[in-house]
């Protein structure tokens, strides 16, 4: 009985923040974003969760595939010393009528021990995708990383997520680097 090891390519991408600002992209009608509280913390989970489930990232990190993996996730995010709270956003959707608000996507960004801006996990769940959220999602937390005083702000994607990668390179970042991150069949 062998160990079975995967190999998932990802991609290292960045982008230049000096000298730039990133003004938010119109919202769709009835969706907001709402800044990190410490109180939100199983909401961020969850939506997280949401956000991967079924997803190609679930294989290249088992964490994001179990409520339990998410609230660790979340947890060891808003633990590290760069967590900044001005870059880790929640969307909301809440038309009129609607009981209660429906969270339908997330981001996390903190500030590296090289001082960039690390971008940790945008997620926007199914229904709600293509309707520019993680456009809105990515350049709050890039201002957010630009109000903080970060210069570059950089993250990682799996080479097959061909739609991250176009939504990546159409607002400025570029791949910098190829990394093949090893999964063994026992994570
Ligand atoms: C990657 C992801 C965050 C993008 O979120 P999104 O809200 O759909 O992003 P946007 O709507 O801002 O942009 C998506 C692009 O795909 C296009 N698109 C078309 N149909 C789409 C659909 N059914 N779903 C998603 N995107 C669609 C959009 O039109 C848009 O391109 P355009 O701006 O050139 O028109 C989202 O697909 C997702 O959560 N995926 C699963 C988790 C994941 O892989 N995250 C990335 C980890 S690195």
């Amino acid at each position: 009985m062998g160990l079975d090891i995967v190999y998932y390519k990802r991609f290292r991408m960045e982008i230049n923040l000096a000298g730039r600002r990133f003004p938010p992209a119109p919202l769709p009608k009835y969706y907001s974003l709402q800044a990190w509280d410490d109180s939100l913390m199983d909401i961020f989970a969850l939506t997280k969760f949401n956000c991967f489930r079924g997803e190609l990232d679930t294989n290249v990190f088992p964490s994001l595939s179990t409520l339990e993996g998410c609230r660790q996730l979340m947890t060891d995010i808003a633990a590290k010393p760069g967590f900044l709270p001005g870059a880790t956003w929640l969307a909301v959707y809440s038309p009129p009528g609607s009981p209660a608000a429906e969270y339908c996507g997330t981001i996390q960004g903190i500030r590296d021990k090289f001082g960039l801006g690390a971008i940790q996990n945008v997620g926007i769940s199914s229904p709600h995708r293509g309707r520019g959220l993680g456009t809105c999602l990515i350049l709050r937390c890039l201002e957010g990383f630009r109000r903080a005083g970060i210069f570059l702000a950089h993250l990682e994607v799996t080479a097959q997520n061909e739609r991250a990668i176009e939504l990546y390179r159409r607002l400025g970042f570029v791949i910098v680097k190829t990394i093949y991150k090893t999964i063994s069949d026992d994570e």
